[in-house]
């Protein structure tokens, strides 16, 4: 048994294609490169492409009778919000046309499951919840929300149509490192957008203080990369039945303000993280929090590592890679 792992190399890839290869299962990481780095992967067998190229189907077929595959993790994709509004046509060229290619080529080979990189932007700025459930209706306020969310219908058709079985796994706010050498390498999220000032002798911003939340900061659930992780090899596990469809949020069903986060990052990093406050960021929803509870239920999984943690761990694959 192979797995198949698209964006294998990437920040969450790389933590399952880790985890894969613990447990002794066989591996083959297919990745363009663009955003990751083949360090990542160890032993692992590496084919370098771009899963929305011409030529990706025929090469996608190849590598699965190659190695032997029996399923597919697939995580590649664009996952900019403000870029996906500058290039609309780009985002969906990539992130559905990847996943299309892919489908394609399990289907020409008999391949019949696959786990979903989707994301809580499916949701969109949904209103007066608590935490949202996997049936909080699905109202992506940018393309790179959408991109995800055709990406769920396009799997549920397949379901449907040819009997594969997926999971897709919406992840809410990931961060942390399970192992120093494979934190974060993007600039693009609270975390490492925090630790990026603090090196350059700056304070954080935090965009908004006067949401109707607790200290008037943007809440969110942040999840350790490794549990995350460990999401995926769960989710295998419940592919066997022909047909048979998962949608899982991948949360802890606990909130963090902006303000802890920084918070936990001057406990972390001993670093004086006195914020600046600046103008709302367009898009925010106040608070973005899962419920947890249906992957709790249906995979036997719980995220139980707490903000210390993740911000700890994160900040040590910083020291890492910037020491
Ligand atoms: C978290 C909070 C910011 C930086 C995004 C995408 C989502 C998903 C994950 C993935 C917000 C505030 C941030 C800073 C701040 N993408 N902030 N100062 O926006 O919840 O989610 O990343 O694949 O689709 O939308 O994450 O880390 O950007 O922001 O105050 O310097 O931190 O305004 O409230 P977000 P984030």
């Amino acid at each position: 048994m192979t797995v198949m792992v698209v964006g294998g190399a990437g920040y969450i890839g790389a933590h399952v294609v880790r985890l894969l290869q613990e447990a002794g299962v066989g591996v083959v990481v297919v990745d363009d490169l663009s955003t990751s780095n083949a360090g990542r992967i160890g032993d692992s067998p590496l084919v370098e492409l771009d899963a929305a190229s011409p030529e990706a189907v025929e090469v996608f077929r190849r590598t699965i009778r190659e190695y032997d595959v029996d399923s597919v993790i697939h995580f590649a994709a664009r996952k900019q919000v403000g870029e996906s509004m500058e290039r609309p046509l780009y985002y969906y060229a990539q992130n559905v046309g990847g996943l299309v290619n892919v489908l394609e080529a399990m289907q020409a080979e008999d391949v019949k499951k696959i786990i979903f990189s989707s994301s809580a932007a499916v949701y969109g700025m949904p209103q007066n919840v608590d935490m949202v459930i996997e049936e909080t209706p699905c109202e992506p306020i940018n393309p790179y929300g959408r991109t995800k969310l055709i990406g769920e219908y396009i799997l549920a058709d397949c379901a449907r149509a040819w009997g594969l079985s997926y999971a897709a796994l919406r992840y809410f706010n990931v961060a942390g490192a399970g192992w120093p050498e494979l934190g974060d390498e993007a600039i693009l999220n609270l975390m490492t957008m925090v630790f990026d000032r603090l090196e350059r002798g700056e304070r954080p911003l935090v965009f908004g203080d006067d949401y109707l939340t607790e200290d008037g900061t943007c809440i969110r659930d942040y999840v350790h990369v490794k549990d995350l992780a460990v999401a995926h090899i769960k989710a295998l596990d419940v592919l066997d039945k022909p047909g048979s469809e998962h949608v899982f949020n991948v949360g802890t069903g606990t909130g963090a303000s902006v303000l802890e986060v920084i918070e936990a990052i001057g406990r972390a990093s001993g670093r004086d993280t006195t914020p600046i406050i600046k103008e709302r960021r367009p898009g925010d929803p106040p608070r973005l929090v899962a419920s947890a509870k249906k992957i709790e239920r249906d995979l036997d999984f719980v995220s139980t590592t707490g903000l210390d943690e993740i911000v700890d761990t994160a900040w040590k694959a910083w020291r890492f890679q910037h020491d």
